[in-house]
């Protein structure tokens, strides 16, 4: 039997404030379609984590969005998507970077201490039920400038590899792997997911730093719940859930 037609489409924009707002109007206006994608050449007010900025060099990196049908998750699974998401990008990096690739927990994107990329998630209810999520990816491609002040433990592809890379090519395949992944979310028990995300965590069994409410202190990494919690270990058990501790690089 022939499989359907392949109908998402991959929008390339010149400009734009952010990807993420854009995708977001689409789904405002009615027109999403499950894995269509919105790559921009340059963003003026690129959003990051937490109310931070994201800056990028004109035409040197991927920035993209993907709509997602979420209909198939419950709220109060948001982390199942974060992962998913996580793990196809770390697949994706892991075809052009040769050395390893992690996850700095809940979503950036790290080789060795420092961050190649990360991750903006933003959701869509209707009621209690999870409608749509655009799923906002930037990854440092071609860049090799960063401002010392926001973005000291930037890196990009170029600085690992030695070389260019085609942005839009790259931000192709890193869509196909995203969709693949959020496929396979689907199809495959969670616990599964789980330790390979656990598997590609940043500092996993070492210990780290860790900021809380300004407080600094010191603990060991032992994992990530099936919750999205950060499990720790010192001289007890702890957790966190996003957002409650800040890492110290
Ligand atoms: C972070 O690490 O703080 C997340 C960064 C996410 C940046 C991407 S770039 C494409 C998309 N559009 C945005 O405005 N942000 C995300």
């Amino acid at each position: 039997m022939l499989n359907a037609p392949d109908t998402r489409s991959f929008v390339i924009l010149n400009t734009v404030d952010s990807t993420n707002n854009y995708a977001m109007g689409i789904v405002h206006s009615g027109m999403a379609v499950h894995g269509n994608a919105y790559f921009a050449l340059e963003q003026t007010e690129g959003k990051g984590r937490r109310g931070k900025i994201w800056k990028s060099a004109k035409e040197q990196n991927i920035l993209l969005s993907i709509i997602a049908n979420t209909s198939f998750l419950t709220a109060k699974h948001q982390f199942k998507l974060i992962a998913a998401v996580s793990l196809g990008c770390v697949d994706f990096l892991r075809s052009y970077v040769k050395e390893t690739v992690k996850i700095k927990w809940p979503n950036d994107l790290f080789y060795n201490d420092t961050k190649a990329g990360g991750i903006l998630i933003e959701n869509i209810f209707k009621g209690n039920l999870w409608q749509w999520a655009v799923i906002g990816i930037g990854i440092n491609v071609n860049q090799t400038e960063f401002s010392p002040d926001i973005y000291s433990h930037s890196i990009s592809l170029k600085q690992i590899e030695g070389k260019d890379f085609d942005v839009i090519t790259l931000g192709k395949h890193l869509c196909d792997s995203v969709l693949e992944h959020i496929e396979n979310l689907k199809q495959t028990n969670f616990e599964i997911i789980l330790h390979q995300y656990n598997a590609a965590l940043y500092q996993l069994n070492k210990k780290v730093k860790l900021k809380r409410k300004n407080i600094v202190f010191e603990t060991m990494v032992k994992g990530v719940s099936s919750q999205g919690q950060l499990l720790t270990k010192d001289f007890m058990e702890r957790s966190f859930d996003f957002d409650e501790v800040e890492w110290v690089l």
